[in-house]
């Protein structure tokens, strides 16, 4: 986010200094002047820290005892600038009901340990004896704990200390989180996932619930019990913003939007109340329609994909979609579509999962220049590990090849440079026959892949120059 957002300012805090240390060799090496790290104990920090727009406590509030939770709403609710939003994610029941049995055996069992490495390893093994033992009983019980314990093998060993062996593990109810908030003068606004909300799901879930009414509070307490809910991202304002649970269409109208679904075949189905299918970039089906407006709006969103698109601009393009696609000329005929349509439509995407809104574009270049320069944090990551941020702040995983060039993309090397520096130290294997090692046939095989591994990296929004 400092990288991306020079003229924004950021100060980070974490108690523990090695992690501080570590996060300032990165600030230094990236030359970033909009950030700054304490190493600090939240119960330190004084009220007069000043005033921030965004708050982001991520894996802290449950893991932290009392006061310091406590003190981190003191701390949202004096630091928030008038408009500002908190995030803080947290554990929650009913979901940790269950976990809390598996916790508490492994906290149990390893007790006597004091190395964290030991401790995880002889935490697995419990959790695999369990899984085998349990796999041999037919009860409610025996399934739920194995469940549990087959989910934690899943994860890897850094989950496993942190969320079942760390001292301090809190969970809490859902409405308990909000009165807490409000007793420090803040106000639940909504889940950053938003889509995970019990607004965002069909009336008729609740209708088995019976007539009486249920509050906004009750809706959402009732569907982390239907779900199990273990987990949540909150999202607090101060409470004397005023500000309305159900969201408006029309403020859709004044932001950006990306899609994260792909058409699934090249053209549009040929009639206009045909379905079509989406896919996510996993490849799996997200989302299956015939509603034109939304089918037209998706192919423009996916072709504009990685930019996002003003919802002016989105509207625009649709409806030369709609008239090129289904010769839908004006509105009326043969299929009314508005404006405020294409707001309902993409509100409810967005309450899907399938677009996503943005106030702003960040600055990227999708053009491949002849020195070409990648996101420097993302090079910086890509240095450890194939998995990196993108300047839309998304996680991307590269094969081995775009990891390796996009190590070098520091806008010194052209293409010469970048087949250079990749000569020798790559073996092209074809997928039958013999591995290609003679420099005249290797060259263009490289340059081609070079080609196409740029092309792929530009359109992840990796590259700035
Ligand atoms: C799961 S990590 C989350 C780190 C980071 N927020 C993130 O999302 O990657 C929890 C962090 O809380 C820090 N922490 C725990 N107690 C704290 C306290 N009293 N004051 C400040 N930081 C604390 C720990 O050092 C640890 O780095």
């Amino acid at each position: 986010m400092a990288f991306s957002l020079p003229r924004a300012r950021f100060l980070g805090i974490d108690l523990s200094p090695r992690q501080i240390v570590e996060g300032r060799a990165a600030i230094a090496e990236l030359g970033l002047e909009n950030i700054e790290l304490r190493a600090q104990n939240i119960l330190d920090v004084s009220p007069g820290l000043g005033s921030f727009d965004f708050i982001v406590a991520q894996g802290v509030y449950s893991w932290v005892p009392e006061p310091v939770r406590e003190q981190m709403l003191r701390l949202c609710a004096t630091a928030l600038a008038p408009n500002g939003l908190a995030h803080i994610s947290y554990n929650t029941y009913p979901g940790w009901h269950m976990r809390t049995m598996t916790r508490d055996l492994m906290v149990f069992q390893t007790r006597e340990m004091r190395d964290a490495r030991a401790r995880v390893q002889a935490s697995r093994t419990l959790m695999r004896g369990m899984a085998q033992v349990l796999a041999k009983q037919d009860s409610s019980y025996a399934r739920c704990l194995r469940e549990e314990a087959e989910q934690i093998l899943d994860h890897d060993e850094s989950y496993l200390a942190h969320e079942h062996l760390d001292e301090t593990n809190q969970p809490i109810y859902l409405h308990q989180f909000v009165d807490r908030a409000a007793a420090h003068g803040l106000h639940y606004l909504t889940e950053a996932e938003y889509w995970s909300m019990a607004a965002t799901q069909p009336p008729e879930l609740f209708q088995a619930f019976g007539d009486s009414p249920l509050d906004w509070l009750g809706r959402e307490q009732l569907y982390d019990f239907i779900k199990g809910r273990a987990f949540r991202h909150s999202v607090l304002c101060r409470a004397d913003v005023p500000c309305s649970r159900t969201p408006s269409a029309r403020a859709l109208m004044s932001l950006r939007i990306t899609s994260l679904v792909r058409p699934a075949a090249a053209g549009p189905a040929p009639s206009l109340d045909q379905r079509e299918d989406f896919q996510n970039d996993r490849g799996t089906l997200a989302l299956a329609t015939n509603e034109p407006v939304l089918r037209a709006a998706l192919r423009v969103l996916a072709e504009a994909w990685p930019w996002s698109l003003a919802f002016e601009t989105l509207w625009g393009r649709t409806q030369q979609r709609l008239a090129s696609s289904w010769g839908i000329v004006a509105p009326g005929y043969p299929y009314a579509a508005s404006p405020d349509q294409l707001a309902e439509a993409m509100l409810d995407a967005f309450a899907h999962h399938i677009v996503e809104l943005h106030v702003h574009e960040p600055g990227f270049t999708t053009a491949i220049s002849e020195f070409p320069r990648a996101s420097p944090v993302a090079r910086r990551q890509s240095a450890a590990a194939p998995r990196v941020t993108n300047l839309r702040h998304r996680m991307v995983s590269l094969n081995a090849f775009d990891q390796l060039v996009l190590r070098h993309l520091d806008g010194r090397h052209d293409r010469r440079a970048l087949l250079a520096a990749f000569q020798g130290g790559i073996r092209i294997v074809p997928s039958q026959g013999r591995p290609i090692t003679d420099p005249a046939e290797v060259e263009p095989i490289l340059a081609r892949q070079l080609e196409e591994s740029l092309r792929r990296l530009a359109g992840g929004a990796l590259l700035v120059g």
